[in-house]
């Protein structure tokens, strides 16, 4: 199947597309992103995906070429030209091009682009190997509310967990746990479900949000505060969410398994209210 992409207001093959070697998303990383999941073609809380698109880029002081409604249009016939069923929607958006320099000319026509491609189906409720993750320092900027495109610091925590047999890297600001290096993180302490409050530090995830919504719904206590590492090693149940990986229970953290080294109710319970959001939210 030949990828397509929307760019710069036309949609053409991807190996057609061109970007200038100074689009400051290139020299800068000056840019941000957003992934969109689609199930069956159709995408799942585009609207607060769009939300959180305008607000990083709003925060790195970039105003996006179109309205919230003609991005969504665009980016249906982009979907449909491309035929992904089950896949993700890859939107970016950067300051666009200049002759390098750090100072920008806040008048600059950004460069958006988007595409859709296949991935792989997320597990089901309580399927499927738990994950471990590996403790690595969080030696991120302190915005991490901009979903920038500048993920050095997760791709490099990221591959060391891989590459040690982890899945995922699990952050630690001074001794507390922030969020993961592509997901939010919840732990199951005392029957409460607790997680870090999004901003400087955590990237406000909309998986992370619809759950919350979830908990409410299923009569759970919630509690928005950081936690440190040992309550994490000694909570019932952990898990983390993505647009991408929807929920994944946690069944290691480095050498140590956590509560009975099983999917854990508090977290099937939630994965299953999210899985009827997502199937009422993109039925036919
Ligand atoms: N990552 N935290 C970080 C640092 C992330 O990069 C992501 C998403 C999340 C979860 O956010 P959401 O539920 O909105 O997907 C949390 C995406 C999927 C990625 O970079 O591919």
């Amino acid at each position: 199947m030949s990828e397509f992409i929307w760019i710069k207001g036309e949609i053409v093959p991807m190996d057609e597309a061109r970007i200038s070697v100074e689009d400051r998303g290139y020299q800068f990383a000056d840019g941000v992103y957003e992934v969109v999941k689609l199930y069956g073609g159709k995408p799942f809380t585009l609207e607060p995906h769009l939300q959180r698109l305008e607000k990083s880029a709003q925060g790195i002081d970039i105003s996006l070429p179109m309205d919230r409604s003609t991005l969504k249009t665009e980016i249906a016939k982009l979907v449909a030209r491309s035929g992904v069923g089950d896949g993700m929607v890859y939107i970016q958006l950067t300051r666009g091009v200049a002759p390098r320099n750090h100072i920008y000319d806040p008048g600059q026509k950004p460069t958006l682009l988007f595409y859709a491609r296949p991935c792989d189906d997320p597990q089901l409720p309580g399927e499927g190997e738990g994950v471990r993750l590996l403790t690595q320092e969080d030696d991120r900027w302190k915005r991490c509310w901009i979903k920038s495109i500048a993920l050095l610091p997760n791709v490099l925590a990221k591959n060391k967990a891989v590459r040690a047999g982890a899945d995922e890297a699990v952050f630690i600001d001074n001794g507390v746990v922030t969020e993961c290096s592509a997901t939010n993180i919840f732990a199951v302490i005392g029957g409460k479900l607790v997680t870090h409050p999004v901003g400087s530090k955590v990237l406000p995830g909309i998986t992370r949000a619809v759950l919350l919504d979830c908990a409410a719904e299923l009569d759970i206590p919630v509690e928005e505060r950081g936690f440190v590492e040992e309550e994490a090693l000694r909570a019932g149940e952990l898990f983390i969410t993505s647009t991408t990986r929807e929920l994944s229970w946690v069944a290691r953290w480095n050498d140590r398994y956590i509560g009975q080294a099983r999917c854990g109710p508090i977290t099937l319970a939630l994965h299953r209210a999210l899985r009827k959001r997502v199937l009422s939210e993109t039925a036919d």
